[in-house]
Formats: C-alpha cells, structure tokens, sequence
C-alpha cells in the first residue's frame, strides 16, 4: 500500500470504496478499489482470492485492466487501471443528446468487451451504467468483471443502497441459478436502450415483482411455448398475459432500424434465445462503424 498515493475518493459501490491514487514509483494515476466482505474477521476467503488473482490475466482494451491484488491485513485492495468517468456521470453530461455513431461505438466496444470475458469463461452478472467506464478518447472499457462471481452479489450496498435490478433478465428474477453468459446480453441490451435515450433506463423497477411487469409489459407474457422450462424457475410465479402493443421504435425512436433489431435480439426473455456477444458483434447495425474503433 505504501507504494500508492491516495489522492480522492471516486465512490462508493457494492463490495467497498474507490479511490483515486498515485503509484508513487512510476505516477501512474490508478483506481484503488477496497473491498470489505460481509465477514471481516474470517480475512479473505481463499475462494475469493483465487478468482481475483485469476483476472489479473484478463487482459483486453476494452476491460479495465487489474494490475495488482494486494492482500494484507485481511484486507483486500484491488488497483485498477483508472479512467476519467463512468457511463452513468456521463449521460448526466450529455443533456439528453448522444450522436447516434457514439451509441454505436459504446455498444460495439461493450460487446466486444463482453464476447472477450465470455470467451473466457468469465461473466459479469452486474453489468450497469456504473461498471462501464469512459476515457476522454472515447474508449470505454468494462469495470468489475468477475466480482460477482468471486464475492457474491449481497442485495444491499456497502452503502446500504439496495442493489438495482434494472438491468437483471428474467431468468434470474425468477431465481435461476445456473449463471449463463446470457446474462451479461440482457443487460447489455438495457444498456443499448438506455444508450439510445441518451440515459433514460429502460426498465426501471422497484422490486423483483415490478421489474417484471415492467419487461412483460413491453416484450409480452413468456410461457411455457416461448420459454420452456419458464414455470419450474425457483421463484416463478405466473403473470398476467400481456399483449405487446407499444411497437419498439416508439421506445427507442432515436434508434435506426438495424439497431432495433439488435435491441430485439438482445431483449429475448428465454435466455437460451438471446443473441450471444459474439453474434451481436456480427450483426447489420455494426456494418457501417467507423473502422477506426472496429480495429
Ligand atoms: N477504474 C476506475 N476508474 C475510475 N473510476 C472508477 C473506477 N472504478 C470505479 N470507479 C468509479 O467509482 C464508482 C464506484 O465504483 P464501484 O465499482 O465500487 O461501485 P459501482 O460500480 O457503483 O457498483 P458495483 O460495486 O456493483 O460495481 C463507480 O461508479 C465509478 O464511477
Ligand atoms: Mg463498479
């Protein structure tokens, strides 16, 4: 620890405090993350431990970078590679405006992000406007990557703000535990709306039972038919079947047609039928994105 500088706090998330920090040997500015588990006095689960120490190697421009775990004390500290802002500080900039070709960009390189950690086994399972961070340059990258799975995801904060389901498919709001990569694509699905609205979330419930309502409302009731296997979910419960009625573009108008369709394909409640990250990124909308960031 004595190697790093702090300089501010950035914020305050599930797992602990972010802080801005100077490594005083080289000035690299960094992002140190302290991670406080439920269970203090047990130290760090070994479990924990080795997860964190097996994303140092997840290695991707479009994934925050962890340079270091340090363990003493314990304690856990997590130093991160540090960028200007997140995407949720960034909408509150942009006043309700985002040039379509930046929607497209950010979710390209979300998703390119998304199908690197997929093809390596690893989820995210809490992808939000926060866990997506943004350099001046317009590069975005993927923040907390595989905590989930190393700490849990508890239901309140550190800071005792209840978790946000907003951005929770289905699947796992009905108590699925098998973890799947499909996860990662309804969020990101979210996000490509939210995106669209310049910051204006799209389903955006206040419990497990209104976040529901909230999706059947626009995408329809699932069944038995569309999703088979739906009713033997841990939680299910049965809904009234809704009627799609509100067309797509009148949710996302600012959205090209192509894009639409994406947002369709992303939005699928059966999870087994939602478009993986590495088709999405094959997809119609992305044929025309600058070269530039494709490369
Ligand atoms: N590497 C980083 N560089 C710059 N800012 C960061 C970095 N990591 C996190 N932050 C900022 O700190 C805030 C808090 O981070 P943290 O990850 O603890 O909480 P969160 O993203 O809100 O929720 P969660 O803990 O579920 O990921 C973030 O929202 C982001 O604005
Ligand atoms: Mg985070």
């Amino acid at each position: 620890m004595q190697k790093y500088e702090k300089l501010e706090k950035i914020g305050e998330g599930t797992y602990g405090t972010v802080f801005k920090a100077k490594n005083k040997e080289t000035q690299e500015i960094v992002a140190l993350k302290r991670v406080r588990l439920d269970d203090d006095d047990e130290g760090v689960p070994s479990s924990a431990l080795r997860e964190i120490c097996l994303l140092k190697e997840l290695k991707h421009k479009n994934i925050v970078r962890l340079h270091d775990v340090l363990h003493s004390d314990r304690k856990l500290t997590l130093v991160f590679e540090y960028c200007d802002q997140d995407l949720k500080k960034y909408f509150d900039s942009c006043n309700g405006e985002i040039d379509p070709d930046v929607v497209k960009s950010f979710m390209y390189q979300l998703l390119r992000g998304l199908e690197f950690c997929h093809s390596h086994n690893v989820l995210h399972r809490d992808l939000k406007p926060q866990n997506l961070l943004i350099n001046k340059n317009g590069e975005l990258k993927l923040a907390d990557f595989g905590l989930a799975r190393a700490f849990g995801i508890p239901v309140r904060c550190y800071s005792a703000e209840v978790v946000t389901l907003w951005y929770r498919p289905p699947d796992v709001l009905f108590g699925a535990k098998l973890y799947t990569t499909s996860i990662d694509m309804w969020s990101a699905g979210c996000i490509f709306a939210e995106l669209a609205n310049a910051g204006r979330p799209l389903f955006p419930g206040n419990d497990v039972d209104d976040q529901l309502k909230r999706i059947f409302k626009l995408l329809g009731t699932p069944i038995e038919d569309t999703w088979p296997g739906i009713t033997k979910l841990p939680e299910y419960r049965p809904y009234p079947i809704y009627q799609v009625t509100t067309p797509l573009v009148s949710v996302v108008p600012k959205l090209s047609v192509k894009g639409r369709d994406l947002l369709q394909r992303l939005l699928v409640c059966n999870p087994v039928l939602r478009m993986s990250a590495e088709e999405s990124l094959q997809h119609i909308y992305f044929a025309d994105l600058n070269p530039a960031i494709k490369n």
